[in-house]
């Protein structure tokens, strides 16, 4: 277990925008995805910030803005009026107040337009609202369809175009090394294969909405412990190099023409990831021919040596890349003709994507999602969701006459978790919970139920003085506390941590030295819970560092009232759902363990004690640990569904729709089972991060090692109705 004070990640005090949605008439509803994004964004377009703004009118003066030359032609013709400082502004970050995360303003004297790069992922993020959130990466990987990664991609991109920005900054295509990971929610899988062929779809997609796709995070970025330092340096051998960590971003450069690579934070056989000469020259541009730019991840660059390393843009700040890259320039110890093949590749793809013959009309307040977009979001979902029990069979309830369904847990109604958090969270544009989805697919005959099961993290109390001493004392601008705890009572607890600073910076709880939360307060979720068995009189030694505000609690006896009533909605319910999630999966922090938060493990085996139909929905977007497993009667995973999350489980609940997925990561039956087991491997001993599994990552590592998992690689089987219906085998790519 990692000491908390040793641990660090990137500090950034990174800003939201809070952008005003502007209201826009229904006349949205059918723009659809083959749309052309141009005419679908300006129709939608009523305020906010347009990045054409500001550009001058080309006139005579920018013979390259009408030319039909080849691109090279126009590149040259135009760098031969840059002057250096101009050269400059297209490499180096302009800061955090811009309106888009990342950012190069145009230069209006020669016609050159801004450049606007914004998350993420699972659609437009960094705060813009009006956007669709669509279900995390892991779940579209679970459909295992290439052509739904494609339409997927188009959403995204169309909405990015909407929004006036030029370039995606996802997909995320690094393997799943470690379920510990805290995005893996983000990433597709720990199968080379699955994830080339699934990415070099998805930016097929991206980029058929004139939109350049920016491929993350290269490479063997795998864990956000210890990321951006040196304690993060990851020692690789060079055939898992090759045959696990690469093939998905050659596959994004040479299958879909990626326009463009984001540098990870990793250092790769000690050098960072963006200043690492080996990747970004010798087989990013060498071997593989790749003629895009490379942009840094957020601080990612650690000299201005990266010009020569094979770094073309430093985001969002300008730490090397601006006065110091100008001063290197001018000395002579970096020549300008590196800063000019930067520009090059940059302008080549401005180009490219003819942001200078084709303005961007898009604005950053226009409402982009469209119903057709979150149609999308949900076909992905449902063909995402994966069936990993169904023992009787419980699964379809009937469409209509099913009886009473007990709907039970937080996470049905009023703490839903639709998405990971971190940078590629987006702000859903309407949401349906578990809990509406069911009651709205519910037939004649069918009466529903809800009991929350458990008290929401946010609205657990304080440990009062009398069981804490010394009494907590928030620490809001970082430093530590440590109290003991006396336990009242023998029992499960929920323990909560709150971190308010919305800063990527995470705040850890341990209990007797043990980390226990690991909190980055990254959007949506800031208050981190887990559930810890304690014995009546003992006294437990309780440390937080980092920023903290709140150190709640859950006793059991204060637990017991709302589980007590969840018994006893199932036991009089003909089938109860037990919806779980964990809401903990983020950028920034990885999970100290595979358990779900608060006291849900408790919660549905208490259910499944009282009524044997008892189905377990978990919203998560990595495998947790099922100790219930044997008692319930089915488990379906959701994974992280967005927006339409009730929509898409209801509809395969009842059988509207086949439950499609397959998982595309295996879920080990503990955490000493996964590859990384060891502190060395994951996360490091403070100085390396030995990949010494080598290529026996994911199911090769089971297989290798003659071990069963909880549940394998490619798990997942449609439900008996949709089995006769539509039944179909695992669609490998
Ligand atoms: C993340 C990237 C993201 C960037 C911009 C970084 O912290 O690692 O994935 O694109 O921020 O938000």
């Amino acid at each position: 277990m990692v000491v908390a004070g040793v641990r660090r990640v990137l500090l950034r005090g990174r800003r939201y925008w809070v952008r005003r949605l502007v209201a826009v008439a229904a006349a949205v509803a059918l723009a659809g995805l083959m749309a052309v994004p141009a005419v679908a964004a300006q129709a939608r377009t009523t305020g906010g910030t347009n990045v054409a703004a500001g550009r001058a009118a080309p006139g005579g003066s920018c013979p390259w803005v009408t030319s039909t030359a080849p691109i090279s032609q126009r590149v040259a013709q135009l760098m031969g009026h840059m002057s250096l400082s101009q050269e400059i502004s297209m490499v180096e970050g302009h800061g955090t107040s811009n309106p888009y995360v990342f950012y190069t303003p145009p230069i209006s004297s020669l016609c050159i337009p801004a450049f606007g790069l914004e998350d993420g992922p699972a659609g437009v993020a960094d705060g813009l609202t009006g956007v669709t959130q669509m279900p995390a990466g892991v779940a579209l990987a679970a459909a295992w369809d290439p052509s739904l990664a494609q339409q997927y991609g188009q959403v995204i991109g169309a909405e990015e175009f909407g929004k006036g920005a030029s370039a995606n900054l996802g997909p995320t295509v690094n393997i799943d090394r470690d379920p510990r990971w805290g995005r893996s929610f983000e990433a597709l899988s720990e199968d080379p294969f699955l994830n080339s062929t699934l990415d070099a779809a998805e930016i097929n997609g991206v980029q058929s909405q004139d939109v350049m796709a920016q491929v993350k995070h290269f490479a063997a970025y795998n864990q956000e412990t210890f990321r951006n330092t040196p304690a993060d340096n990851v020692i690789v051998d060079n055939r898992a190099e090759q045959e696990i960590y690469l093939p998905s971003f050659y596959a994004a450069v040479k299958q879909a023409n990626a326009a463009s690579v984001m540098c990870a934070y990793s250092m790769v056989n000690g050098s960072f990831s963006c200043n690492n000469s080996y990747l970004e020259t010798s087989v990013l541009r060498d071997a593989w021919g790749f003629p895009g730019f490379v942009t840094s991840d957020y601080g990612a660059l650690h000299s201005t040596q990266g010009a020569l390393q094979g770094t073309d843009m430093e985001q969002p700040e300008n730490t090397y890349y601006g006065t110091a890259l100008t001063s290197a320039i001018r000395k002579g110890t970096i020549p300008r003709s590196a800063l000019n093949t930067m520009v090059q590749r940059i302008l080549t793809q401005l180009f490219g994507y003819n942001l200078f013959s084709q303005p961007r009309t898009g604005s950053t307040s226009a409402t982009v999602t469209t119903p057709a977009n979150q149609a999308v979001g949900t076909t992905v979902a449902e063909e995402g969701t994966t069936l990993l029990k169904n023992s009787g069979p419980v699964l379809p309830f009937p469409a209509s006459n099913a009886g009473t369904i007990a709907v039970i847990g937080p996470a049905a109604s009023t703490s839903p978790a639709y998405a990971g958090g971190g940078s590629a969270y987006v702000i859903p544009s309407s949401t349906v919970t578990p809990l509406a989805g069911i009651q709205a697919a519910a037939g004649s005959g069918t009466n529903v139920v809800y009991s929350q099961g458990l008290p929401t993290d946010t609205s657990l109390p304080s440990i009062p003085p009398g069981n804490l001493s010394p009494a907590y004392s928030a620490t809001p601008s970082g430093g530590s506390y440590t109290g003991t705890l006396t336990a009242p009572e023998t029992g499960t607890y929920v323990l909560a941590l709150t971190n308010p600073c919305g800063c990527y910076t995470p705040a850890y709880l341990s209990l007797n030295g043990q980390q226990i939360l690991d909190d980055p307060s990254t959007p949506p979720v800031h208050t981190y819970s887990v559930a810890v068995s304690l014995t009546a009189g003992q006294r437990y030694t309780l440390s937080v560092s980092g920023q903290s505000s709140q150190l709640l609690w859950g006793t059991p006896s204060a637990l017991a009232p709302s589980i007590n009533a969840a018994v006893t909605a199932a036991k009089s319910a003909s089938t109860a759902v037990v919806v779980v999630s964990d809401d903990t999966e983020s950028e920034a922090a990885d999970r100290p363990s595979l358990n779900l938060p608060s006291a849900q493990d408790q919660l549905i085996e208490a259910v499944a004690a009282a009524n044997p139909n008892t189905v377990v929905v978990i919203n998560a977007g990595a495998p947790i640990e099922m100790p219930w497993l044997p008692q319930v009667a089915a488990v379906l995973d959701d994974w992280y569904p967005g927006q339409s999350s009730g929509t898409s489980l209801a509809s395969v609940l009842f059988g509207q729709t086949n439950p499609g997925g397959h998982l595309p990561v295996t879920f080990p039956a503990s955490l000493g089972q996964v590859p990384a087991s060891t502190t060395a491997q994951f996360p490091g001993n403070g100085s390396q991060v030995q990949y010494s599994e080598g290529i026996d990552v994911g199911y090769r590592w089971y297989d290798a090692n003659n071990l069963t998992p909880l549940f394998p690689f490619g798990s997942g089987s449609p439900t008996p109705s949709s089995r006769s219906a539509t039944c179909r085998s695992p669609r490998a790519p």
